[in-house]
Order: C-alpha cells, then structure tokens, then sequence
C-alpha cells in the first residue's frame, strides 16, 4: 500500500479508538474541554501510526498496540501544549487553530497538558491490568523513559538552556534526539513489543527510530524557516524569535537538508532484510525529510 493511504486509513481507525479511551470527567469544569480542543485538532498522528507500521511487521495485532498508540499521542500532545505556553516558546497557533493556553488561559493550558500525561498512564496501565503480559510492561517502561528527563522532558530542557547561547554540534544532536526522537523512536519500539518482535529485530528498528527522530526534528527545524504557517497549521519563525539554536541556525539550511536526507538513506538500509514487508517503513524515512506538515 502507498504511504499517503495508509496514513489516512489508519488516521481514522487511530482516531477512534483514541475516542474510546479517553476518559469524561463531567463534574469538573473546562478540563474535558480543554483535553479535547487539542488532541482532536488534527495532528498527523505520525507516532501511533508508526507504532500500528512497526506492530504489522512483526505481525502483531492492532488492538495490543492500541492502548499504548493513544498513550504515545496524549504524551505528545501534551508536549505540543507546554511547548507552546508563555514561559517556553511563546506560540499562538498549533494544529490549524489557537493554541490552548490562548482559548483557555495558561492554567487550563498546563492542567491539560498534566490530565493528558497523567491519563496516558492510566491507559497503559489498565491495558497492562487486563492483560499483564511481560512486552506490554516494557512498552510502558519505554514510554515512560521516552517521555521523561532522558528523553523528551530532558530535550526540552536543552532546548530551553540554550535560548539566547552557542551550542556545540553535539549537544545540538544530543537536544534533538533527546526532544523529538525519542518520542519517535518509542512508537516503533512499542510496536515491535507488543508485536512479540525478537531482540534483534527491536533493536533493528530502534536503531531506525533514531535515525528518523534525529531527521524529523532537522525537518523541522527547517520548515519553521521555510514552511507555510497554512500548510503546518503552526507558527513559522518561531524558533529565530526565541533565538533557538537549531540545525538550521548551526549549518544552514542546504547543509541541514543533506544531513536529514543522509539520515534517511542510513534509516532506509537498516530495514534491507526486511524486504517488501519494509516498504512502508522505507517510504516513512522519505516522508518524513520532505513533508510539508
Ligand atoms: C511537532 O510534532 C513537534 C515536534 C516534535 C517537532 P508533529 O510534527 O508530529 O506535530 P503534530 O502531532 O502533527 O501536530
Ligand atoms: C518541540 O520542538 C518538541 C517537543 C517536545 C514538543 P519545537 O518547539 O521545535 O516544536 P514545534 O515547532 O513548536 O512544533
Ligand atoms: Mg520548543
Ligand atoms: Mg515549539
Ligand atoms: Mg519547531
């Protein structure tokens, strides 16, 4: 099947069973609304989609992966809502609408952005209660250190330290890594887990995440010089107005362009043994250097 219509079947089919386990809690006010102003906005739902790519090669079954699918993406929506508040990079404008702390202040904002963590939790664990496999343990485990200072958490920390000052290249990739790929690198994981991949093959497409999640954050990097703020449905030049440092701001944007399409190939050559069954992933490296979203 080509890239682009897998991406909108499984969209939907992602999109409704993310409806199912989200939770309503109709005694309390604004939060429900709040949660669901930015987790429906309209993402691309690129990490659980992977997870659901990864779990088919490995021939597992969507409906072990789901649980951890809709965690990945309200772990990621949460980021998405605290990056863009006041105190961090300041933005009006995500997912084709005003971000959330615009609509419902900065403390709804931050509440939402606890409810969807906290909830994230609560799903992988209740998944893990029915079902305590010993792989649907370790994919909550790597989601969590994927979510958390080693990961995600400590990326945006980097990110934030180094407003205003000279990064050297390697902090920059550590940052990057750290930031956007190990919330990249997780679904695939996760996918292969819950798949009962072999160690091998885990640590096969591991190894592919990061070279994707370093691409994707480049890729991003780049479209906030040279994106459409219509096409991303986010604000463009918000990393120049926070003086970010970014590949971009460190190569260039021709350098920075060469340095994600080679992470692309190394990603796309770890996937030969897998032949046909590693087409999607193959076609997932190239989207993800030259999206326009
Ligand atoms: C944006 O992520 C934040 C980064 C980690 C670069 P996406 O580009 O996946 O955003 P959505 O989920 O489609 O809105
Ligand atoms: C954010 O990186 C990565 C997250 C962990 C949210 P950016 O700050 O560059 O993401 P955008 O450009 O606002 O989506
Ligand atoms: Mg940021
Ligand atoms: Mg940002
Ligand atoms: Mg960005």
């Amino acid at each position: 099947m080509i890239l682009k219509d897998y991406l909108s079947s499984k969209k939907v089919v992602f999109e409704e069973g993310l409806a199912g386990v989200l939770p309503s809690y109709e005694d309390i006010p604004i939060i429900n609304d709040a949660v669901k102003y930015s987790l429906f906005a309209g993402g691309k739902r690129i990490r659980p989609i992977m997870s659901f790519m990864a779990n088919e090669l490995f021939g597992g079954r969507i409906e072990d992966v789901m649980p951890f699918a809709c965690s990945l993406e309200m772990i990621h929506t949460y980021s998405l809502i605290h990056d863009d508040l006041p105190s961090m990079d300041d933005d009006d404008y995500r997912r084709g609408k005003p971000t959330n702390h615009k609509v419902y202040g900065e403390a709804f904002a931050i509440l939402a952005g606890d409810a969807l963590l906290n909830c994230a939790f609560e799903i992988m664990l209740k998944a893990i209660e029915r079902n305590p496999r010993p792989e649907f343990i370790k994919a909550a485990s790597q989601i969590a250190t994927a979510a958390g200072v080693s990961g995600m958490i400590g990326g945006q920390c980097i990110d934030i330290f180094y407003e205003d000052k000279v990064v050297d290249i390697n902090t920059l990739k550590l940052m990057h890594e750290k930031k956007t790929g190990a919330m990249l690198t997780a679904p695939l994981v996760v996918g292969a887990l819950t798949a009962g991949a072999s160690e091998k093959d885990i640590r096969i497409i591991r190894e592919y995440g990061a070279y994707i999640g370093l691409a994707f954050q480049i890729a991003d990097d780049i479209l906030d010089v040279e994106g459409s703020s219509e096409k991303l449905g986010k604000s463009v030049g918000s990393d120049a107005n926070n003086h970010k440092s970014t590949f971009v701001s460190c190569y260039g944007l021709d350098e920075s362009k060469r340095i994600a399409a080679e992470l692309s190939k190394k990603a796309q050559k770890l996937l030969e043994p897998y032949g046909e069954r590693g087409a999607l992933l193959i076609e997932l490296a190239d989207y993800i250097v030259n999206r326009d979203n």
